[in-house]
């Protein structure tokens, strides 16, 4: 089980006053110490931070210090991110996690197009036909679609989560210039032999929308397993046109991403999976939350 060690020390506004005790949330330390300003021996105050927060010490020091927190009154930049993988790889189950934990919006490409299916649009109607096939959608229906629901105030306010785009270099090109910039790209590695038993175990329960598997997330309650219901692309025959596709764009995708890409073992039980995501979205977070370059080693 991967472990990390994150302190949120956010500073108020307050930390611009020298004449005003410094608070901190959320951990709601109080520092009782003054901040010593630009006129001091020194200009920083030291935190030293042990694992037992009881045992915090906060205290100006001449010596280096381990970290430095910049102070800003402004409101954090949301988390944007983006999941991929083989089909089965495990985004859905993965953004359930995170989006319970961050609370980002989830948008999964694939969620949108089959409501169209559903609704039995235009747009579904030929959607469903790629579908079929495990072929990708074409950029004309899945762009505009991303694209407005990354535009909702929602997404824009909480930040967003995306599942399952872009798939192709043309679909990133077009996010882009969209100005839909991600702060992190986090790639699912699960071995093939895996991924036909997923898939063809899965199961949906149509109202929590929650995600199951016979035999790796089997359903808590009689009344569930009653209920639950199979996408018409879950067969074996189909998940192997849906590998093949993924397999051939996944390189190109990849290679617009390098520099913010985090590669995770998805074959490993999904709570250990989510301890690596989570980890390195809570140091994102951290850095996001303290917009003026905080906690430079
Ligand atoms: P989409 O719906 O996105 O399907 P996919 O990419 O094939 O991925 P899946 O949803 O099948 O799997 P997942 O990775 O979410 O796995 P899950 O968490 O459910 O796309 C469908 C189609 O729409 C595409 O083929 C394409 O035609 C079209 N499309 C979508 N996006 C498009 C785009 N951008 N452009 C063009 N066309 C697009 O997990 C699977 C199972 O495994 C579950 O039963 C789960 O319980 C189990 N499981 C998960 N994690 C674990 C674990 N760690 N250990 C054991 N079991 C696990």
């Amino acid at each position: 089980m991967a472990s990390c060690n994150f302190y949120s020390v956010n500073f108020t506004a307050s930390f611009l006053n020298p004449n005003k005790p410094l608070t901190s949330s959320p951990n709601h330390l109080l520092l009782n110490s003054k901040f010593s300003s630009s006129h001091s021996d020194s200009p920083f105050l030291s935190l030293h931070l042990n694992q037992n927060l009881s045992r915090t010490q906060f205290r100006k020091s001449k010596a280096a210090p381990s970290f430095v927190v910049f102070a800003s009154g402004e409101k954090a930049e949301p988390l944007r991110v983006m999941i991929s993988g083989a089909p089965a790889s495990g985004k859905g189950t993965q953004c359930e996690l995170i989006r319970t934990k961050y609370d980002l919006v989830h948008v999964a490409a694939g969620d949108l197009l089959r409501a169209e299916v559903a609704a039995g649009t235009e747009n579904g109607k030929r959607a469903k036909e790629y579908m079929e096939k495990g072929q990708l959608v074409p950029d004309e229906i899945v762009v505009m679609m991303v694209k407005e629901r990354l535009s909702q105030q929602d997404s824009l306010e909480k930040g967003w989560l995306l599942d399952g785009y872009p798939r192709s270099v043309s679909q990133a090109t077009a996010l882009k210039k969209f100005g839909f910039d991600p702060d992190i790209f986090i790639l699912l590695e699960v071995p093939e032999e895996l991924l036909v038993e997923r898939v063809v175990g899965r199961r949906l329960d149509p109202v929590t929308g929650k995600i199951y598997h016979l035999k790796y997330s089997p359903p808590e309650t009689d009344e569930i397993a009653a209920r639950l219901t199979q996408r018409f692309d879950d067969t074996e025959e189909k998940v192997k046109l849906r590998l093949l596709t993924h397999n051939s764009n996944v390189e190109a995708v990849l290679s617009l991403y390098e520099g913010i890409t985090i590669r995770i073992d998805g074959s490993l039980p999904k709570q250990e999976v989510y301890s690596e995501i989570d980890c390195a979205l809570t140091k994102l977070h951290e850095q996001k939350q303290a917009p003026l370059g905080s906690l430079a080693a």
